[in-house]
């Protein structure tokens, strides 16, 4: 059946291209994980072009059988829905491998000359799009190499047209990230480039817009006329498992803040685009990033709290301290917990703090976006005894719930006046009654069509950096705000429920 979620979107779902998928780092766990069994998915939905390969690229030496042996294992246990052996017999038929020594050229000319023999035996004029999921370390080398087999095209009319996906992390700071995006520009023109964040994949992320600008009612309240103040919420259980190594070298504001969260609030901050086209949107997105106030050294103080968690429990089960992880570093001055108060400096958001915070090891997998509505005024309902009314409170759940709550005043059956907060849901699973699909199948879809519009541009990624940077400068050298503590299964530091206290907020129960 074919999904209709991916109708909504009209003539996008036109199929894409005959298309030769080339995976380097194939053999690495977002493969198994996420990439593979999303293109399972797509093709169950009948949304692969009917002319598609994939080939895995990596260092080792593997042969057809043993890789997509290795596949089968994550589809098995990742897979959303189970996928039949037959179907995964008719889909490995399109798996191959192939050693790619990153730094080794003529691994290269051997890919290319492997691609000509599969557009021969096929039939097939195949599209080129590289997929990354790699260190950032490799992708100049990579890039640069592709080049020199001949293996990319500027011509997008031409036959193989060519792409390049890549994955987070994109830099470390401002400066890495140019330097990255400059790489790539060496050899890519920005619209061959699909810069990959799996939050603007989320179903509920993509209806931010659909909610914002297809209902008359919310958006004339859109601004700092009624809408008080904002929080985004992204909390995990995990700690940093096998990923120590990167996520010691990282830390949140790099690995969740810089690019999901800030994806994140730019969609639900933007002005309405022109059009839905790619560049419209993401032009309007660059302005909202543009306008969030850079922080001073005082304001990094005044506006920032960092933690790091130390044992504790969650769902009745003992968890030891990150510096006790396996692979982290002594002492290790890493954050596993942020809090900011962001501000948009311009005319539709002026004086609406925006509170972001994330962490590892909370009580609960959970990722929200709350809009908290100004307070009605109370005369009228004073002298029933009320200190202060609730406030409306409009909560995106994006996930695991995936919903839209609106909560409201409302009185009560009863002879007396009284007012008691209640709530109106929307659910996704009750309203379309189907799954909504993994990130990685649109997004991956998505890049097939050469459509951008869920990936992010140079300067989105580039004027992020220059939001972080000072914070994260301030923190590293001159030691403030202190990195605080905070018990695994906690929500945070109690420095981060005083970050909102100030301004007589309180962050959301979730
Ligand atoms: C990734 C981060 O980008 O997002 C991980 O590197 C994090 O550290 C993950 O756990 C969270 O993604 P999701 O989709 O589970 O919210």
């Amino acid at each position: 059946m074919v999904n209709p979620f991916l109708e909504t979107f009209g003539e996008k779902t036109s199929s894409a291209q005959p298309t030769a998928l080339v995976i380097c780092g194939a053999t690495g766990d977002l493969t198994q994980r996420k990439l593979i069994p999303a293109l399972c998915n797509l093709a169950e939905d009948g949304y692969l072009p009917s002319q598609f390969v994939v080939i895995g690229a990596a260092r080792r030496e593997l042969s057809d059988k043993e890789f997509i042996a290795h596949l089968k294992e994550g589809v098995d246990k990742f897979s959303r829905r189970k996928i039949s052996d037959e179907a995964w017999k008719k889909f490995a038929k399109n798996i191959f491998y192939h050693q790619l020594r990153f730094d080794h050229p003529d691994d290269y000319l051997a890919l290319k000359v492997k691609l000509e023999e599969l557009s021969d035996t096929r039939k097939a004029d195949f599209n080129y799009l590289y997929y990354l999921a790699t260190s950032p370390n490799f992708f100049g080398v990579i890039a640069e190499n592709f080049d020199s087999a001949g293996l990319i095209s500027s011509d997008q009319n031409s036959i193989h047209k060519t792409g390049i996906v890549v994955e987070k992390p994109f830099g470390h700071d401002l400066e890495t990230a140019h330097d990255l995006n400059e790489k790539l520009r060496k050899h890519f023109a920005e619209k061959q480039i699909f810069r990959i964040d799996h939050y603007l994949g989320k179903e509920t992320v993509q209806n931010i817009l659909a909610f914002r600008f297809s209902n008359g009612i919310f958006e004339p309240l859109w601004n700092y006329r009624y809408i008080d103040h904002i929080q985004i919420s992204v909390a995990e259980t995990v700690g940093v498992g096998s990923r120590a190594e990167y996520f010691d070298a990282t830390g949140v504001v790099r690995d969740i803040i810089q690019n999901h969260v800030l994806q994140v609030l730019s969609l639900l901050c933007i002005e309405p685009p022109v059009n839905l086209d790619a560049d419209s949107i993401r032009d309007e997105k660059v302005k909202v990033l543009k306008s969030i106030r850079r922080f001073s050294a005082a304001d990094v103080t005044r506006e920032t709290v960092r933690a790091q968690y130390v044992s504790g429990f969650i769902d009745d089960k003992q968890v030891g301290s990150y510096l006790d992880e396996k692979g982290v570093p002594t002492g290790s001055h890493t954050e596993t917990y942020a809090a900011l108060a962001l501000h948009i400096d311009n005319w539709r958001w002026s004086g609406v703090p925006i509170y972001v915070r994330t962490g590892k090891r909370l009580p609960k997998r959970i990722t929200e976006i709350t809009v908290y509505f100004k307070r009605p005024p109370e005369a009228l309902f004073r002298d029933l005894g009320f200190q202060s009314m609730e406030q409306n409170v409009l909560a995106i759940q994006v996930q695991p719930k995936e919903g839209i709550s609106l909560k409201m005043n409302s009185k009560p059956p009863g002879p007396k006046m009284r007012v008691q907060p209640v709530v109106m849901e929307f659910n996704y699973g009750h309203s379309f009654g189907v799954p909504s699909p993994e990130a990685y199948e649109r997004l991956l879809l998505d890049a097939m069509r050469s459509d951008s519009t869920l990936f992010t541009r140079d300067d989105e990624i580039e004027e992020s950096w220059d939001i972080l940077d000072p914070i994260l400068n301030v923190w590293e050298n001159d030691n403030v705000p202190p990195l605080y503590r905070y018990d695994a299964g906690s929500w945070g530091p109690k420095e981060a429920a005083t970050l909102l206290r100030k301004r007589e907020h309180r962050w959301r129960r979730l």
